[in-house]
């Protein structure tokens, strides 16, 4: 009888077992094609497809941006300058696209026309970007796609341009649409959201959401056009009358100049003037002073880095400290955003790094610097190696760097530091052209401190 018994919990064994041998890979294999996209964020109604495709408007003989160019001249130059423009030939896009196997759903934002797409999607089952059923598109312009966030992406609709003025007269036919002077004419594209088994705070690029509510929008009255888009007067059109217009510039993290407009920094000593064998403490505060949302924002790779030297008088690093700000993300099995220390609109963070002066004079100096990465070294050798990024372009700069003697000087050497002034509003735009800017904010708003 107990011999039996113990046969039988025997033979249950191999079948637990056998069961668990092919439970266990269904499982993963379920969670992996069914449950767990294979991009990094989600789909949303608008995105999911294409703007749908657009008929060149009567009175035109080309959607091109250069053919708009022909009257709208300055805006065309500025636009060509653009990260706009360069959303598809981009070297970092074509890199992570590749990476991603040329998925066709990034094209959606990079190349948002189907005039521009080589597929039209005509069903996505379960919502899988993987499994979208494409056949080819006979009216793709290979050209056009090059174009990547084009004019018509924005302003051409069922045969007419639609535009901020009611009373333009132009040679193609307008149509106000109210949207052009909202946040609304972003966020299609820049609010891009998590799916399932995604845990972000908020989504990959959510540059809308970080935004929506905050001081900028429900203070000031803000929209991302007041700081991308800087307020010109000029003719619209060559030869027209002169209006309040913007201009198409959506400078970001590419440009160190705009990245230097988002923050304020600081550097103190405590005690503010230390002696010789005492330790003193420096503390660099960053505040974010000039965006309308977290910084950094938008990709989930874009961070700073506070860095603190010493360094002798060759050169030499004696000692060194390095603080990251950005989102922490594990990326298998499931995207997870454990810690995010971004600082919000008008929010500050001190930064601190102690050291012993000497008790002799001493030649040595503290060497403060603040750099903003496009991407993390990690990634930038990845996409090098193996996706053939082939850019120079510049993946991080220094947006601050200053040294202060660790000596009898330092105290002299700080008071010559600019004092915090918060400089919210409009952005100057780089050509040395500085829009009006509302000033700086006065009083009311204290600064907030979080971490
Ligand atoms: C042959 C010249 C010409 C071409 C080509 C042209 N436009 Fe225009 N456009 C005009 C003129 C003139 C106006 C009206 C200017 C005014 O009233 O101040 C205008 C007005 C506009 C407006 C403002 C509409 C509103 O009512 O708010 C937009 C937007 C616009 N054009 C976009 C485009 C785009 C995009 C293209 C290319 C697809 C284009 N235009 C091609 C001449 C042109
Ligand atoms: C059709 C989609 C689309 C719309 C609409 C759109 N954008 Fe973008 N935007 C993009 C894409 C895609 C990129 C990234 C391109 C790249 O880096 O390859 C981008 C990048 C940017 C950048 C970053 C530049 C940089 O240096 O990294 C700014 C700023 C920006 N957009 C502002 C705006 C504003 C403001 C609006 C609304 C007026 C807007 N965008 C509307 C797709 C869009
Ligand atoms: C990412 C969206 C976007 C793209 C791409 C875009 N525009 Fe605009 N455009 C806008 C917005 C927003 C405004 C409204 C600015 C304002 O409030 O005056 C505007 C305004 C205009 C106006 C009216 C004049 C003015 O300054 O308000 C013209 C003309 C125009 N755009 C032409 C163009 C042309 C030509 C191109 C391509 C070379 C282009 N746009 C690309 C978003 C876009
Ligand atoms: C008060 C001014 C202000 C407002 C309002 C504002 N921004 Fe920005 N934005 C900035 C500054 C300054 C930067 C540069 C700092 C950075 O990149 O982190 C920036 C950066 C960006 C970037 C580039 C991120 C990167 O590193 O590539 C994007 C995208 C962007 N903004 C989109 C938007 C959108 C969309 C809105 C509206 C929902 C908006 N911004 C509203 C000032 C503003
Ligand atoms: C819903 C719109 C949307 C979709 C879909 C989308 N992107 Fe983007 N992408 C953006 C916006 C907006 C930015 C700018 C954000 C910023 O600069 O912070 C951006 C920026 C990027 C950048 C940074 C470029 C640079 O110069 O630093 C890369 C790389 C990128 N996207 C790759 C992809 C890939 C690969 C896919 C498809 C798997 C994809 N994107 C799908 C909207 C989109």
């Amino acid at each position: 009888m107990a011999r039996l018994r113990r046969r039988r919990r025997g033979r249950g064994r191999v079948y637990v077992l056998l069961g668990l041998l092919v439970v266990v890979p269904s499982v993963f294999y379920y969670f992996y094609t069914e449950i767990r996209p294979t991009v990094i964020f989600g789909l949303r109604d608008d995105y999911a497809h294409a703007i749908p495709f657009q008929d060149v408007p009567a009175g035109l003989d080309s959607l091109s941006a250069e053919s708009c160019g022909q009257c709208h001249q300055a805006i065309y130059e500025e636009w060509k300058t653009s990260i706009h423009a360069h959303a598809y030939r981009d070297p970092f896009f074509q890199a992570y696209w590749k990476k991603d196997g040329y998925v066709w759903v990034c094209l959606n934002c990079h190349t948002p026309l189907e005039n521009q797409q080589p597929t039209l999607i005509k069903e996505i089952p379960n919502n899988r970007v993987e499994r979208a059923v494409e056949v080819e598109n006979p009216r793709y312009d290979m050209a056009y796609q090059e174009e990547g966030v084009t004019c018509a992406a924005c302003h051409v609709r069922d045969g007419k341009i639609l535009g901020p003025f009611d009373d333009s007269a132009a040679p193609h036919p307008t149509e106000y649409d109210p949207a052009f002077r909202t946040t609304a004419i972003c966020y299609r594209c820049h609010n891009v959201v998590s799916g399932p088994f995604q845990f972000y705070n908020v989504g990959p690029c959510g540059t809308y959401a970080e935004y929506e509510g905050e001081f900028f929008m429900k203070e000031q009255g803000f929209t991302c056009q007041h700081c991308h888009m800087p307020e010109i007067s000029r003719p619209v059109a060559e030869g027209g009358p002169i209006r309040q217009g913007r201009r198409h510039l959506w400078r970001g993290g590419h440009d160190p100049e705009m990245i230097k407009r988002a923050v304020a920094i600081q550097v103190r000593a405590d005690p503010p003037n230390p002696k010789r064998g005492e330790p003193v403490t420096m503390t660099l505060t960053l505040i974010n002073a000039g965006a309308g949302h977290k910084i950094p924002t938008g990709d989930p790779d874009r961070h700073f880095t506070v860095e603190f030297y010493v360094k002798d008088r060759t050169g030499r690093i004696l000692e060194q400290q390095t603080d990251t700000m950005g989102r922490w993300i594990f990326w298998q099995p499931v995207i997870l955003e454990v810690y995010d220390n971004r600082l919000l609109p008008l929010a500050s963070r001190d930064y601190e790094f102690s050291y012993e002066l000497p008790e002799a004079g001493s030649d040595l100096v503290l060497e403060a610097r603040v750099q903003y990465h496009i991407l993390t070294d990690g990634q930038h050798t990845m996409l090098r190696e193996t996706y053939g990024l082939r850019s120079d372009d510049p993946y991080r700069y220094t947006i601050y760097t200053r040294q202060f003697p660790l000596n009898d000087k330092l105290a002299t050497a700080l008071s010559t530091e600019r004092p915090v002034e918060a400089r919210l509003g409009c952005p100057a735009q780089e050509n040395g052209v500085h829009p009006e800017s509302p000033g700086p904010v006065r009083g009311h708003h204290d600064l907030l401190t979080i971490g």
